[in-house]
């Protein structure tokens, strides 16, 4: 019999490298390189987790809304793909909220582990989920998916299938390279039956790639300057925040949407005591969204061993949802 309050009890908080033990290190490398870079994952403090949950909800902010529309409309074609008694491992798992359109339509879903840089966020979002699915067992593992980190074994079938779900289009934050060097890490990690399910944004009319990263209400604005504030204050550094702005544009040759944080004017900025001088309109590049076509997709998938099993789209083709198995 399942003990349903071991599930909600939420005593887990296996910790392999969260990543931040090397946040000190990251900022001034990223400084010190021509032309300037942040690592985008910095980016999901307390904070900056809230502000992107605050992204989602936004009107020009289309991949949320639409990733979950494309989730809700295929729930029982993905179930059935994913078949009974699967555990899913959620890479980047955030608020946790998209992963109960899949707990509803699958049949008996054995566990979830999600993996999430945002200690206090993860920890949070799993203690929902676990008392909202007492029936599922739930094991956060507060990581960086991005290098490998061993995964808890949960209790039940051994041989459960074991399902990768990365929604959002988080995947986008790689480079194609990086890409296929994650889908490695993934194949490890789910083993030779693995699946997965992961959301990709696909390329699309500019003006709507801009609109989506530059929002009127200065959503995004306000996540992108966090990083800045977190350096602040973890770091001892001193930005002066008024001198810096927000912009996104769509890089073209490289299909990927920039986030940069823009120096209004020629500054020097100290962090722990070393100076970084900045030119007026200098940026730090701080976020990449890379943007793919349903093939092109799919080829990258490919070249990293996976075969893509079905794809599915909303009727704009705004964004995709592949479902790949490890070949
Ligand atoms: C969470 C990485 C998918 O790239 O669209 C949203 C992050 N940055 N607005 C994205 C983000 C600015 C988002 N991902």
């Amino acid at each position: 019999m399942v003990n349903s309050m071991e599930h909600t009890d939420i005593k887990q908080d296996l910790t392999g490298d969260s990543g931040d033990g090397g946040f000190l290190d990251e900022v001034l490398a990223g400084l010190s390189k021509s032309p300037k870079t942040l690592p985008c994952k910095y980016l999901y403090d307390e904070k900056g987790s809230q502000l992107f949950d605050a992204i989602c909800e936004l009107d020009e902010y289309y991949p949320t809304s639409t990733e979950e529309m494309v989730l809700r409309d295929n729930s029982g074609e993905i179930a059935d793909l994913i078949g009974p008694e699967a555990q899913l491992i959620e890479y980047g798992a955030g608020s946790l909220q998209k992963v109960r359109i899949l707990l509803d339509s699958m049949e008996a879903p054995a566990a979830v582990i999600p993996l999430d840089i945002s200690r206090e966020h993860l920890m949070a979002s799993a203690k929902t989920l676990a008392e909202e699915y007492p029936q599922v067992e739930i094991l956060p593992v507060c990581a960086d998916f991005s290098t490998p980190t061993s995964l808890p074994e949960p209790v039940g079938n051994p041989e459960a299938k074991k399902v990768g779900f990365f929604p959002g289009s988080t995947i986008g934050n790689f480079t194609p390279e990086e890409v296929i060097n994650f889908l490695e890490i993934v194949a490890d990690d789910l083993g030779a039956q693995g699946e997965f399910l992961l959301g990709v944004d696909v390329k699309k009319d500019e003006s709507i790639l801009r609109a989506a990263y530059n929002d009127r209400e200065g959503v995004t604005a306000a996540f992108n300057i966090n990083l800045l504030h977190r350096i602040n204050r973890e770091l001892k550094g001193n930005f002066d925040l008024s001198k810096w702005r927000h912009d996104a544009i769509y890089n073209d040759d490289r299909g990927r949407v920039e986030m940069h944080l823009v120096s209004q004017c020629a500054q020097t900025a100290h962090i722990m005591g070393q100076p970084f001088e900045f030119t007026k309109d200098e940026t730090i590049h701080t976020e990449s969204s890379h943007k793919y076509n349903i093939e092109e997709f799919v080829d990258l998938a490919k070249s990293a061993g996976f075969s893509s099993l079905q794809t599915w789209m909303d009727k704009k083709s705004m964004f995709s949802v592949h479902y790949l198995k490890v070949a």
